[in-house]
């Protein structure tokens, strides 16, 4: 299938129809293309784009849908690295389209290859990465191509916050440090299950020599954090915990790994956007929780479990205003583009990083389904 621009439909005439007639649209678009698309959609999408969704779910298992479905068009609901990687574990006859090319991850942006390769660099010339020290270099989901292809080409693996503890029990045990990028948080927390001291956890700050450490600092630590954060996970405060306790007796709180050490730390709970919702459903009637993660999954649990008492950790909206990028109009465009033979928004790997970014991320699934 070509891509011809002449006659793409433009998105800026979905943008004023109406909200019924869009998600009509889609559904009439889906049963035409019937399985030649399938639409993935992330648990952070809005409940208006996950209704059209053929299958969710948090970022390691779209990954292994991904890698799973036959379908010749991979309608992506969620962030740009998702797409990429469902391109990388794709065929090389799907095409994977994000309907909105500014759904980006301001966490993913943290880290780019080049200060990835410069800061592995000057850790080879301190003696830090050397045939004696063997160092893994490991990367979160939330990044890019290049940086997983990295990950592939110098023996290390892709984690993502619902694997990141089997695949540090591994790689601790093979290796005598790791580099961890680019969520700083999710490696400090995941660290801390192993009973890492934080002092043997050392921060790498792209815009400093030897990331802002003294040598000493570097061949010392056990894990070195690239400095990286996600700005939603990143408001739910430590007070957060404190005032929701005060204000609800009994409530337990139940938090995303992205949040900062000391969040989680008072938490009673923390895992993946997956471990979140199974925590919820298997829990009785009457139960209490605050959850720490993005609004839009917080709300459906909000309606889905009524007979609970769930709320937001904080108060304020902590939402993902990359993920919201998504909308039914966007989707509806690029369903009709399709419909009409044009492929837009396609997201593609170049087919060294593809190769490279494969073993890393091929090596997560393999890994976490052998735990
Ligand atoms: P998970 O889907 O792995 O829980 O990650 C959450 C997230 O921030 C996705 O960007
Ligand atoms: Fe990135 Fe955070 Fe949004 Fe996830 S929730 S896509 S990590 S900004």
């Amino acid at each position: 299938m070509s891509v011809v621009l002449e006659e793409t439909r433009k998105i800026e005439d979905y943008l004023a129809m109406p909200d019924e007639e869009i998600a009509s649209r889609i559904e009439s678009a889906k049963r035409e293309l019937g399985p030649r698309v399938i639409i993935l959609g992330h648990h952070y999408q809005r409940d208006d784009v996950i209704r059209h969704a053929d299958l969710f779910g948090d970022s390691y298992q779209l990954s292994v849908m991904a890698s799973q479905t036959e379908a010749e068009y991979i309608m992506f609901c969620g962030v740009h690295f998702m797409a990429e990687s469902a391109d990388i574990l794709g065929k090389d006859s799907q095409h994977v389209i994000l309907p909105d090319l500014g759904a980006g991850c301001s966490m993913a942006d943290m880290a780019n290859i080049d200060q990835v390769e410069d800061a592995w660099q000057q850790l080879k010339e301190i003696g830090v990465v050397s045939e004696k020290t063997k160092v893994a270099p490991i990367t979160y989901m939330n990044s890019t191509a290049a940086i997983k292809a990295f990950c592939g080409r110098n023996e290390g693996v892709v984690c993502t916050s619902s694997n990141a503890v089997p695949l540090f029990d591994i790689y601790l045990k093979e290796f005598e440090k790791m580099f961890f990028f680019p969520d700083q948080h999710l490696g400090r927390n995941t660290g801390a299950k192993f009973g890492i001291p934080l002092e043997k956890m050392v921060v790498w700050d792209p815009h400093k020599d030897l990331g802002g450490n003294t040598e000493e600092d570097l061949h010392n630590a056990k894990l070195i954090l690239w400095r990286g954060h996600c700005s939603v996970h990143g408001r739910f405060k430590p007070w957060h915990v404190d005032k929701v306790r005060a204000d609800v007796p009994g409530i337990r709180v139940l938090v995303h790994p992205e949040c900062v050490y000391e969040v989680v730390q008072k938490s009673d709970l923390n895992g993946s956007t997956s471990y979140i919702i199974k925590t919820v459903e298997s829990a009785p009637a009457g139960s209490k929780w605050a959850i720490g993660t993005e609004v839009n999954l917080v709300n459906r649990l909000i309606k889905r479990f009524p007979e609970q008492h769930i709320q937001l950790l904080a108060p304020d909206l902590c939402m993902c205003a990359t993920m919201y990028r998504i909308s039914p109009q966007s989707l509806a465009w690029a369903m009709e583009n399709l419909l009409d033979g044009n492929v837009v928004n396609e997201i593609t790997v170049d087919d060294e990083t593809k190769h490279f970014a494969n073993i890393a991320l091929g090596r997560m699934i393999k890994l976490t389904e052998k735990k």
